[in-house]
């Protein structure tokens, strides 16, 4: 899996450099090589909910699987979905059967639901989890066989039916990802599924839907779309286009987190922060992420913990052995943080003026516990550390990570 990753980044390069020297011209200098940049439709703004009914409709459904989780349908979004869809003509059935960290019996089970009730659709409403959840649907009931059959980079064939994602947190990103990630129970492990077939063919992405979060929530969501970020930024696989994108949303978090938790009711914020979820997630789809993610995977799959805060306890300490190898692109991220940039700094001065500000931010927004305050042991590590070693996400860290280098990363975030 590590090594179709490597060639997929690669491959990219190479065919976009021969394109850019036949298209433009041989005299022309090359002088930014093209990357593939893969982006869903999608709709921003409040009131896009709302457009759940009538793009079904045009997209051909006739009765269509709604992925949901309890918490959102009691926040009312779900009704409110699924009423516009009825407005169209369109039949629902729901699938609730989601928790955080989705599983692989609950994907098994919401596909079971699709096929009883011959669906034609999907359209899931909530955050990373329920869009992942409906991912996972979206594969097994095109191709057959187990969710985790199609553990890797490019291993599904068949496209999925129409998926329309409406995303009620800002953060994951997953309603523009080409990323699912899954929890293997069996094995205790989050598994990633990478590919173009499961970008979802719309998402409706409306700040509104993002109040009901709680303040926790809000600051676990947002310190994983500012991970998104950072490490997009410093992906081996990063290019110009997606920095544009990275760097644009470590802006728009630095201004709005610390706002929305402190006024949950600040709907600039609000709108400020999911649209810095989407820039991140545009960036982290095409740029992929570093060792933060693959730390994060292996712990949350073992020890079933929130994302955003497993990102949160690990991202300095990655920041800090990344830094050497990025320095330039670290540069970036600071300037983006409007962080004092004058001068030549050394890395020391860089890497305690960047490191303070990620963990003031995390403080302020509330996520104040380490590994040891979940329950995590230094005889977990080894465990840990062999299974993020095997996450792609490990492939375009800017430094070559080794499992010892993972066993000091993660006794450093104890
Ligand atoms: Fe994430």
């Amino acid at each position: 899996m590590l090594v179709s990753l490597l060639i997929f980044v690669i491959l990219n390069v190479r065919q976009f450099d021969i394109f850019i020297r036949l298209g433009i011209g041989m005299a022309k200098e090359v002088v930014q090589e093209l990357r593939k940049f893969v982006a869903p439709e999608f709709i921003f703004g409040i009131g896009a909910r709302l457009q759940a009914g009538r793009y079904a409709r045009n997209m051909g459904a006739s009765t269509v699987l709604v992925v949901s989780d309890p918490g959102v349908i009691a926040a009312g979004w779900t009704a409110q979905v699924i009423d516009c869809l009825k407005e169209e003509g369109v039949e629902t059935v729901l699938f609730s059967g989601v928790t955080p960290n989705p599983k692989d019996h609950e994907v098994m089970q919401g596909a079971a639901s699709y096929h009883e009730a011959d669906c034609d659709a999907i359209v899931a409403v909530g955050g990373g989890s329920t869009i992942d959840c409906a991912k996972g649907i979206a594969i097994v009931v095109a191709n057959g066989g187990h969710i985790l059959d199609y553990v890797g980079v490019d291993t599904v064939s068949e496209p999925g039916p129409p998926l329309i994602c409406i995303p009620t947190t800002a953060g994951t990103a997953a309603d523009v990802s080409q990323f699912a990630i899954i929890v293997d129970t069996h094995n205790r492990n989050k598994i990633a599924i990478i590919t173009k077939a499961i970008v979802p063919d719309l998402s409706l992405i409306d700040p509104a839907t993002t109040t009901t979060m709680d303040p926790f929530l809000t600051a676990c969501t947002g310190i994983d779309a500012l991970t998104h970020a950072i490490e997009a930024t410093v992906s081996n696989a990063h290019s110009a286009i997606t920095d544009l994108h990275a760097l644009k949303a470590i802006e728009l978090v630095k201004e709005n987190l610390e706002l929305v938790v402190l006024h949950p009711d600040n709907m600039a914020a609000r709108e400020g922060m999911t649209l810095g979820c989407l820039e991140a997630g545009l960036a982290f789809s095409n740029a992929s992420l570093g060792a933060v993610h693959a730390m994060a995977h292996s712990l949350g799959g073992y020890f079933d913990l929130p994302h955003g805060e497993c990102n949160a306890m690990i991202l300095p300490h990655v920041m800090e052995f990344n830094l050497p190898a990025s320095g330039d692109q670290f540069r970036k991220i600071m300037k983006a943080m409007a962080l004092d940039v004058t001068g030549s700094k050394t890395l020391k001065e860089m890497r305690q003026q960047i490191l303070q500000e990620v963990d003031r931010l995390r403080r302020v927004v509330g996520i104040h516990a380490t590994l040891s305050d979940h329950g995590v042991h230094r005889t977990d590590i080894g465990e840990l550390a062999v299974k993020a070693l095997r996450d792609p996400c490990l492939v375009t860290n800017p430094r070559s990570v080794q499992r010892r280098d993972l066993e000091v990363l993660y006794e450093e975030s104890l």
